[in-house]
């Protein structure tokens, strides 16, 4: 097999609350990519087994709440203060998330408007025993609003693209 891809997935079955739960524990083929040096990392995390989906793999909608999360830290800088998720502009899941994998989430301002700023993010997995070797499994963009204590928009006040690390 190529180094440049890993194992096929199987699965294991780990008992939850005395039922059955197929969970695929294996690393999957995937791609290996370098992390984006224009991206600023903001987030790790490792999913859990109680994060799974029906299939095994883990629920995107967890991977939806961490991207959320992990999004909203350039733009609360930008902000200096609240931000709400006004738009999720694009989604995509490109590759399973497994338990075992380290997620890595990077981000990056694309557009600051008066009050609003668009951010891309994209998420890899260090995969099971493959640390260290990164595949793409996310990529989003979406867009925040500054706000007030009230609610409402407030404008940007730093409307500076910082350069990633910040
Ligand atoms: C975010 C919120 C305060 C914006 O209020 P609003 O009255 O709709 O604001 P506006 O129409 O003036 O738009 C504010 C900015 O958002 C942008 N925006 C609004 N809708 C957008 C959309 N669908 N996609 C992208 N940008 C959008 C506008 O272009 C504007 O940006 P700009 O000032 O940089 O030009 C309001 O919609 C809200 O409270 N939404 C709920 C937020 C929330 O609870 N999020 C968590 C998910 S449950």
């Amino acid at each position: 097999m190529s180094d440049e891809f890993c194992k096929p997935a199987k699965s294991s079955a780990p008992k939850q609350g005395g039922k059955l739960l197929d969970v695929n524990i294996q690393p999957v083929q995937g791609p290996m990519e370098e992390l984006p040096a224009d991206h600023t990392l903001v987030l790790k995390v490792i999913p859990r087994p109680s994060d799974v989906n029906a299939n095994g793999d883990i629920f995107g909608g967890w991977v939806m709440s961490w991207v959320d999360m992990a999004g909203s830290v350039l733009p609360a800088r930008h902000a200096q203060g609240r931000v709400a998720t006004v738009a999720v502009n694009q989604f995509v899941f490109k590759q399973p998330v497994r338990i075992g994998d380290i997620l890595s989430f990077l981000a990056k301002v694309e557009r600051i408007g008066h009050t609003s700023i668009t951010v891309n993010v994209s998420v890899y997995a260090e995969r099971l025993e493959r640390q260290g070797r990164y595949i793409k499994v996310t990529e989003a963009t979406l867009t925040y609003v500054a706000i007030d204590n009230d609610g409402r928009p407030r404008p940007v006040p730093n409307r500076v693209i910082e350069p990633p690390g910040v």
